[in-house]
């Protein structure tokens, strides 16, 4: 079976929704010069909560071949939480994707596995992809316990889903130490972790829910790294934080396929 590669773009906390405009359109025409096949990549943009309604208008006024992301999910679905967004306010904006997990909220927000299994479990109820996010950091690294440490985070985090869930969402194998450093995995490191994310996956559940899933790398990928990371058989996209700011290295992250591996 041949999974679709799914490249997503996670602005964190940059780019107010004025801005947003400016990157998605650019993003978009770089991706027409360029021409791109948007049946060989999803391309998802996961702007903040505040750009979200601004970046749907342009991806249904225009047209465009992006899907919507959003960083975070209540687990709750409605009431005093103040501070806190709904999966139906994501829905009604058309939002397909959330991220759950990010190594940020779990290291600023105490996001714990429970936490997180929560929010992917409301997120499969309301219809929306969970990308939830797994991933060492550095002294686990150093103890090189780093792929039990990251199978503890997926058993936890996938509790109580059933096959049919986990076949059809996205997890991120996003090692801390990579994330924003410019220090980047190399690909046998992306290829050890993601290949034992999907054998526990096949142990978990069964070779058919393994085969289904789709399994991320993420941490300073950029376009000079991309191809090599995506000729790993048990990787299926990439989660881009810093690349995805600027639409020439994010068209080319999406185009991945052109690149020279
Ligand atoms: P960078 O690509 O900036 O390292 O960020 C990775 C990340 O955290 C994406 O979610």
């Amino acid at each position: 079976m041949t999974r679709k590669p799914i490249m997503a773009g996670n602005w964190k906390m940059n780019i107010d929704h004025i801005e947003a405009t400016g990157l998605v359109e650019k993003l978009h025409y770089t991706l027409v010069d360029k021409e791109w096949d948007p049946k060989k990549t999803d391309a998802v943009l996961i702007p903040p909560f505040t750009d979200l309604r601004t970046v749907r208008t342009l991806i249904d006024g225009d047209r465009l071949n992006f899907q919507l992301g959003a960083q975070n999910v209540s687990e709750h679905d409605n009431g005093a939480y103040t501070g806190e967004i709904s999966t139906s306010m994501l829905t009604k904006l058309g939002v397909t994707y959330v991220v759950v997990g990010h190594s940020e909220r779990r290291q600023y927000f105490g996001e714990t596995d429970e936490i997180i299994n929560a929010k992917a479990a409301k997120a499969l109820s309301a219809g929306i992809t969970p990308i939830i996010c797994v991933g060492e950091g550095l002294d686990i690294r150093k103890e090189g316990t780093h792929v039990e440490y990251t199978l503890n985070q997926v058993r936890g985090t996938l509790a109580n889903l059933t096959a049919e869930q986990v076949a059809g969402l996205v997890i991120a194998y996003e090692p801390v130490w990579a994330i924003g450093t410019g220090e980047v995995a190399t690909p046998e490191d992306a290829q050890e972790v993601c290949g034992a994310i999907r054998q526990e996956v096949a142990a978990l559940y069964d070779e058919a829910t393994a085969e289904s899933v789709r399994i991320q790398y993420g941490g300073s990928v950029k376009s000079g790294n991309v191809a090599q990371i995506m000729a790993q058989p048990d990787v299926d996209g990439c989660l881009v934080g810093g690349a995805s700011l600027q639409p020439d290295e994010f068209a080319a992250i999406v185009r991945f396929y052109q690149l020279p591996a």
